[in-house]
C-alpha cells in the first residue's frame, strides 16, 4: 500500500494558550484533507490543552522525551507522561537537541525506544551541518546517524525518519530536489538493507524551510513522504497550503 503523506508542525519554543486558536484552525483545515496525516508538536506546556481543543483523534505530539520511564531527571518529561495527556507522537533527535543539548545517536535511539514503548509514534530526526554538506559527506553522515539512532525492533508504521539538513533549518535555504532525492533514496536503501520489506512502510519526511511555495516540489520528490515544518507551521494561513500540496499529490 502506498505510504500516506504526513505533514507535521514543530512549533519549537513558540506559543502560549492564545495559540490554541491557530491549532484549532489547522486541525479544522486538516480534517478537510483526510488523505493526509497531520500532526502538531507544540511546546510541552500546550500539549494537554491542544489535545483538549483539537478534534477527537487529532495527532498532537511532544518535541522530545526522556529515555527513562521516571526518576530524578529535573525538567524532563517521560514518553508515558506525554501519552498520559493524550499525545500520540513524539519527535526525537532534532538537531536543536543533538547540538544544543549534546544528544548522541545512542541517546536518540533510547528516546525513540521509550516513545515506541509508551505507544507513541516517533519522528526521528537526522541531518548534516553545512560543512559536511560542502565537503561531500552528507550521505555518509546521515546514514551513520540512521544506523546509530534507529532502534532494532518496531512497527514500521510508527517510526518516521525526518531528514533535516541543519543549514536549511530556519534559513530559507533548501537543498536541490536532486540532493533531496539522493538523500531520501540513500536512507530508504539503508533501511531496506537493515529491515527488509518493512522499510517500504516507513515514512521519510523532509524538513528545513518548507513553505507553501516549495512544498509541492519537495513533497513530489521520490521517497519524500511528508514534511516536518517549523516556522510555517505556526499559523493555518502558512501551514494549510503545505497540507494542501500534500493532498494534491
Ligand atoms: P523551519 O521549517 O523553520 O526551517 O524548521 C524546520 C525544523 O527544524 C522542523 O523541525
Amino acid at each position: 500500500m502506498a505510504r500516506r503523506k504526513y505533514v507535521v508542525g514543530n512549533w519549537k519554543m513558540n506559543g502560549v494558550s492564545a495559540a490554541l486558536a491557530d491549532a484549532q484552525a489547522i486541525f479544522a483545515g486538516a480534517e478537510a484533507r483526510p488523505a493526509v496525516d497531520v500532526a502538531l508538536c507544540p511546546p510541552f506546556t500546550l500539549v494537554g490543552a491542544m489535545v483538549a481543543a483539537a478534534p477527537a483523534g487529532a495527532a498532537v505530539g511532544g518535541q522530545d522525551c526522556h529515555s527513562a520511564a521516571s526518576g530524578a531527571f529535573t525538567g524532563s518529561v517521560a514518553a508515558a507522561m506525554l501519552a498520559d495527556i493524550g499525545a500520540r507522537v513524539v519527535i526525537v533527535g532534532h538537531s536543536e537537541r543533538r547540538d544544543g543539548f549534546g544528544e548522541s545517536d545512542a541517546d536518540v535511539r533510547a528516546k525513540a525506544e521509550a516513545g515506541l514503548g509508551a505507544g507513541l509514534s516517533v519522528i526521528l530526526c537526522v541531518g548534516e551541518p553545512r560543512d559536511v554538506r560542502e565537503s561531500g559527506g552528507a550521505i555518509d553522515h546521515v546514514l551513520a546517524q540512521v544506523a546509530g539512532s534507529v532502534p532494532d525492533d518496531f512497527d514500521p508504521h510508527r517510526l518516521a525518519i525526518a531528514y533535516e539538513p541543519i543549514w536549511a533549518i530556519g534559513t530559507g535555504l533548501v537543498p536541490t530536489v536532486a540532493d533531496v532525492a539522493a538523500m531520501h533514496g540513500a536512507i530508504r536503501g539503508a533501511l531496506a538493507a537493515r529491515f527488509g520489506d518493512a522499510a517500504a512502510d516507513m515514512r521519510i519526511l523532509y524538513g528545513g524551510s518548507v513553505n507553501g511555495e516549495n512544498a509541492a516540489e519537495l513533497l513530489g520528490t521520490d521517497d519524500v513522504d511528508g514534511a516536518l515544518v517549523g516556522g510555517a507551521s505556526l499559523t493555518a494561513a502558512k501551514f494549510l497550503p503545505i497540507v494542501e500540496a500534500a493532498a494534491a499529490l
